[in-house]
């Protein structure tokens, strides 16, 4: 038999480019879609328990600090029973913005924790208001989209609220956070 004198891959190549003699194109397609499937859905999984208080708030040393905060705040007990996780306020909500933000925060912040930016509370309170006011120009840039997925303020809602609120609220001018800042952490200095 005569041997093929070219590289692994270039064989390779050659391979994978031609039709193949023993799988039919339906059996192709349903592995492809099988395949395809499995990973948007295992991409789903990941993305949500990559969300949770419990996650974002144990996972790293680093994140105690603010998730001590957290549960003594509105977002975590409160009378409805609905309890804000991370992700909720943190993280993008449509695709694909979402991924991407994920993949971002998630590099920045495992690079954060093995350095030990913020290892101490005394680091913690140090670097606090910085980070802080990333998280505010993100929220002022998006009008505080994450708040309004859950508080959205039909006028049936309006009317439920103080006066004080109300008057706030009916023709918005301002986002969420530039009157609410501090609704899941101590607000910096
Ligand atoms: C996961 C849904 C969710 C998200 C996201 C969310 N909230 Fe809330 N928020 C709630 C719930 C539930 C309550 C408690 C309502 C109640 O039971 O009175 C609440 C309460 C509040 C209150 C009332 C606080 C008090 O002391 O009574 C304010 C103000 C508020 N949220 C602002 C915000 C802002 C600003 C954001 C964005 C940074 C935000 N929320 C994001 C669900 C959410
Ligand atoms: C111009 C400032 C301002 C803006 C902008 C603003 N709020 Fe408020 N909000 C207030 C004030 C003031 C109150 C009343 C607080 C109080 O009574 O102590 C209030 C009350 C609330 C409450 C409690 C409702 C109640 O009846 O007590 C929630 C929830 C809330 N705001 C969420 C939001 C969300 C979500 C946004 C963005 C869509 C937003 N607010 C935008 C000033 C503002
Ligand atoms: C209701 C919305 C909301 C929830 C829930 C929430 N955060 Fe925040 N977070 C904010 C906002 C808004 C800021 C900007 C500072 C401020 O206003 O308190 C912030 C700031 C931060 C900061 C910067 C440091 C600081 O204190 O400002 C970190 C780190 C952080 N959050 C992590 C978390 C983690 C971890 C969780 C879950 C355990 C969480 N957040 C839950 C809204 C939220």
């Amino acid at each position: 038999m005569q041997r093929d004198k070219r590289g692994i891959f270039s064989r390779l190549w050659t391979r994978l480019t031609s039709p193949s003699a023993r799988w039919s194109v339906l059996s192709l397609v349903v592995i492809g879609v099988v395949a395809g499937a499995g990973a948007v859905i295992a991409t789903e999984v990941v993305v949500a328990k990559t969300g949770t208080n419990a996650f974002c708030g144990t996972a790293c040393h680093s994140m105690q600090w603010v998730y001590a905060e957290t549960r003594q705040s509105v977002h975590y007990a409160n009378p409805s029973g609905v309890q804000a996780q991370c992700g909720d306020c943190h993280i993008p909500h449509g695709y694909p913005e979402k991924l991407w933000y994920k993949a971002k925060a998630g590099v920045r912040d495992a690079i954060g924790e093995m350095r030990g930016v913020i290892s101490t509370e005394e680091k913690f309170k140090q670097a606090r208001l910085a980070m802080a006011e990333r998280v505010w120009a993100e929220f002022k840039a998006n009008d505080s989209a994450n708040c309004r997925a859950c508080h959205d303020f039909t006028p049936a809602a309006l009317a439920t609220q103080s006066e004080k609120a109300q008057a706030r609220h009916k023709g918005r001018t301002k986002t969420c956070i530039e009157c609410h800042s501090g609704v899941a952490h101590v607000e910096p200095e």
